[in-house]
């Protein structure tokens, strides 16, 4: 049998693919590449086996995933396709309900039809908007404040729905600040337009790409003033998935958890240890806060321990020495490898969860 992994192309799930492959598990990759490329695919490929099954179109689409789930005989999904932009999503909100809740929903209209139960879910700390109180539980008040994080909440509203009606077992992975990249170097984030998460832009002013990085906000009340996040290395995150769809054989219903390290870094704590890794200093500037984004938000990971048996294990050094290792040696992300046509912009081009 096989997972079925949406949005398996893109950052997360094109980690998750290999980490599938490492532990013995078929992937099937569905995307519909509205924010990444062919060259992806065959970028894991290359780390798995060529004969991994990509399937592209959209997850809305209850006919194509259910062909896909058929043909590849799929019993299990992992649902990361979504578009990401929280600042994109203020100006788009349509696009966004549509597509996060339109694909969700096609996933589970064609699972219920083969009766497929085993599902999990990409949501995001996002859910948690500005907490009061750090570390964030899975029981910490829930209230997004964009219409992203709302897509999650709606999502993770929609699931806990269906679960308690007996039609599924599923993970609500609340993901906190993935970075980092596959070790080799040959996977890894791959940003669109003007990158609004803070390893990439930080990459791409290393790389001389940008004059310098702006840092939002000097005066929380943190050790260097900079906000504070839990950044967890992709590859960690990855492999919870596993840990999530194996725990998923014994656990019904829906369970929430976070994922994250359950330590915070500063912004400029990163940018320091960034510049170490890179070797030179990074330009970059403190300016004034932005509206909607919290001063600290890091995990309480003690239920993933719990329940999944999952642990993060990389530090924030590997973090970035991993990242910079893919960006270093694909400065234009999969570009120079694309073999497909130019498209036009596409959504969820700046992950800002
Ligand atoms: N990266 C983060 O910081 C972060 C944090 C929390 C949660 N998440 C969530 O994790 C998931 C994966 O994030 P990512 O960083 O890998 O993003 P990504 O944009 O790199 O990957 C998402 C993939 O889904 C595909 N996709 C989008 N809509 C689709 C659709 N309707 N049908 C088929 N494919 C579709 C895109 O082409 C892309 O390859 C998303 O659900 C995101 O909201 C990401």
């Amino acid at each position: 049998m096989a997972v079925l992994v949406t949005g398996g192309a893109g950052y997360i799930g094109s980690h998750t693919a290999v980490a599938l492959h490492e532990a013995g598990r078929r992937g099937v990759i569905l995307d519909d590449l509205s924010n990444a490329s062919r060259a992806a695919v065959d970028a894991v490929r290359g780390l798995t086996t060529p004969d991994l099954a990509f399937v592209e179109g959209d997850a809305a689409d209850v006919g194509l995933v259910g062909e896909a789930i058929d043909r590849y005989e799929v019993d299990e999904v992992v649902h990361f396709a979504a578009s990401k932009s929280v600042a994109e999503s203020v100006e788009l909100p349509l696009a966004y309900f549509r597509n996060n809740l339109g694909s969700l929903l096609g996933v589970l209209a064609a699972m219920e039809d083969r009766g497929i139960r085993r599902l999990v879910f990409s949501s995001s700390c996002t859910v948690y908007g500005e907490p009061d109180v750090v570390p964030v539980t899975e029981a910490s008040p829930i209230g997004a404040v964009n219409p992203y994080g709302w897509t999650k909440l709606h999502g993770e509203q929609v699931l806990d729905a269906v679960a308690a009606a007996g039609g599924l077992d599923v993970m609500l992975l609340r993901y906190f600040n993935p970075i980092g990249a596959h070790p080799s170097g040959v996977i890894g984030e791959d940003p669109t337009g003007i990158p609004t998460n803070l390893a990439a832009l930080l990459m791409q002013v290393a790389l001389g790409r940008r004059d310098r990085l702006q840092v939002f906000g000097g005066d929380y009340g943190t050790v260097d003033g900079s906000a504070v996040r839990d950044y967890l290395h992709v590859v960690d995150l990855a492999e919870a998935h596993l840990a999530a769809l194996d725990a998923l054989t014994t656990r019904t219903g829906a369970t929430a958890v976070n994922l994250g390290t359950g330590r915070g870094h500063t912004v400029l704590e990163l940018v320091r240890l960034a510049e170490e890794v890179v070797g030179h200093p990074i330009a970059h500037e403190v300016v004034a806060r932005r509206p909607g984004d919290a001063g600290r938000i890091w995990a309480d990971p003690s239920l993933a321990t719990e329940v999944l048996g999952w642990t993060a294990e990389r530090d924030l050094r590997t973090m970035l020495e991993d990242h910079w290792r893919w960006c270093e040696s694909h400065p234009d992300g999969f570009a120079d490898a694309r073999t497909d046509p130019p498209r036009a912009p596409r959504l969820g081009g700046a992950p800002g969860s």
